[in-house]
C-alpha cells in the first residue's frame, strides 16, 4: 500500500509528473470531473485547518468523488480515548483514501502501518507537511517555470514550521538551489535537518537574522507564521511573534520577479498592504493546493488498485 507520509516518499520524477498532471487539470478540468466517481476520501483532522482540509475536500469533489470525516479531535472517538491505529482501521472500512492531520509527530506513520487504504499526512506536529510542499512546488514551477537554479529565502519560525522542513527537504534534490534561512536565533531550523539534509547533500545555505539584507538576492521569499501552538510558554511566543513583518518598503530592493509565498494562515508577518504587490503570490498558492491534491489523490488511488 502506497502512502504519503514524508515528501521523500516521492521521487523527483514522481513529483515532476504530478506537477504536470496538476497543470493539465488546470488546463482541462472537465476531463477529470468523473475520475473518482464512486470513491470516498476521509479527512481526519485532529488539529485545526482551513486550507488543507477544504482543499482536499474540494479536490475530491472536483474529481467526482465524495468526502466524509471530522474536523476536530473532540468530535471523534479520540475524545473517548481511542488510539489512532484503531481509528484508522475503522475509517478504512468506509473510505478509499485518508488524509490525516495530527498534533503528534509520527502519528500518520503509525496510522499508515495499520491502514488498509492509502494514508496522506496532512501535517504532523512540528515535523512534516508534504502536501503543502507539493503545493509550494507547483506554485514555484508555475511562477518561475523551473524548480532548480534559484535562491529561496525562508523567513520566520523555521524551528516549528513543518512546511519549511518539508520544503527544504524537497528542494534539496533540485540542482543549484541556494537557501537563505532567516530566523531569530531561537527559531532556527532544527539541527537534524541542517545535518541530514543541508550538510549531507552539500547544499549552499546561509543562516541570518536579517531579512532586509538578504532580500536583493532572493527569487522566492517564503514567509511563515510563528507557531504559537508549539511553544512551551506564551512569554516566548509574545517576545518572538513579531520578529519579521513584511511591509511594502522592505520590498524596495527585492527583485522585480520575486515571488512571495506563505503557506497561510497569516497572522502579522505580512502586512495586508503587500497583498497589492504583484509579487505577492500566496493566494494563487492556495488555489494550487487544490490542483496538486487532485493529482495526488489520482496517483494514490491508481496505485492502490
Ligand atoms: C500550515 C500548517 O498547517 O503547517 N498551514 C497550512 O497547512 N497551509 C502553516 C501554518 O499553520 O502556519
Amino acid at each position: 500500500m502506497r502512502h504519503l507520509i514524508d515528501i521523500m516518499d516521492l521521487s523527483v520524477s514522481e513529483i515532476d509528473e504530478m506537477i504536470a498532471v496538476a497543470k493539465d487539470i488546470i488546463a482541462k478540468p472537465e476531463e477529470y470531473c468523473e475520475k473518482c466517481k464512486g470513491k470516498k476520501l476521509a479527512t481526519l483532522f485532529f488539529e485545526p485547518s482551513t486550507r488543507t482540509r477544504l482543499s482536499f475536500e474540494a479536490a475530491m469533489y472536483e474529481l467526482g468523488g465524495n468526502v466524509l470525516g471530522f474536523s476536530e479531535a473532540q468530535s471523534s472517538s479520540a475524545a473517548k480515548g481511542e488510539s489512532v491505529a484503531d481509528t484508522i482501521r475503522t475509517v478504512g472500512a468506509y473510505a478509499d483514501i485518508i488524509a490525516m492531520r495530527h498534533p503528534k509527530e509520527g502519528a500518520p506513520v503509525v496510522a499508515s502501518a495499520k491502514s488498509t487504504v492509502p494514508v496522506i499526512n496532512a501535517g504532523d506536529g512540528g515535523h512534516n507537511h508534504p502536501t503543502q510542499t507539493l503545493t509550494d512546488l507547483l506554485t514555484i514551477s508555475r511562477e518561475k517555470g523551473r524548480l532548480d537554479n534559484m535562491t529561496v529565502g525562508l523567513c520566520g519560525d523555521l524551528k516549528f514550521g513543518r512546511t519549511v522542513h518539508s520544503l527544504i527537504t524537497a528542494m534539496s534534490r533540485y540542482q543549484n538551489v541556494k537557501f537563505v534561512l532567516i530566523a531569530p536565533e531561537e527559531l532556527r531550523i532544527p539541527e537534524y535537518l541542517k545535518q541530514e539534509v543541508l550538510v549531507k547533500n552539500n547544499m549552499d545555505f546561509v543562516e541570518t537574522t536579517d531579512l532586509e539584507s538578504a532580500m536583493p538576492e532572493l527569487d522566492i521569499l517564503y514567509m511563515t507564521r510563528v507557531q504559537r501552538e508549539r511553544f512551551f510558554n506564551e512569554q516566548d511566543y509574545l517576545r518572538l511573534k513579531d520578529s519579521y513583518i513584511l511591509t511594502p518598503d522592505k520590498l524596495n530592493n527585492a527583485k522585480a520577479d520575486l515571488a512571495i509565498l506563505h503557506p497561510l494562515p497569516r497572522v502579522n508577518e505580512i502586512s495586508v498592504a503587500v497583498d497589492e504587490d504583484p509579487r505577492a503570490r500566496y493566494f494563487e498558492q492556495v488555489l494550487n493546493g487544490k490542483y496538486i491534491r487532485m493529482a495526488l489523490i489520482l496517483k494514490l488511488l491508481a496505485e492502490a488498485k
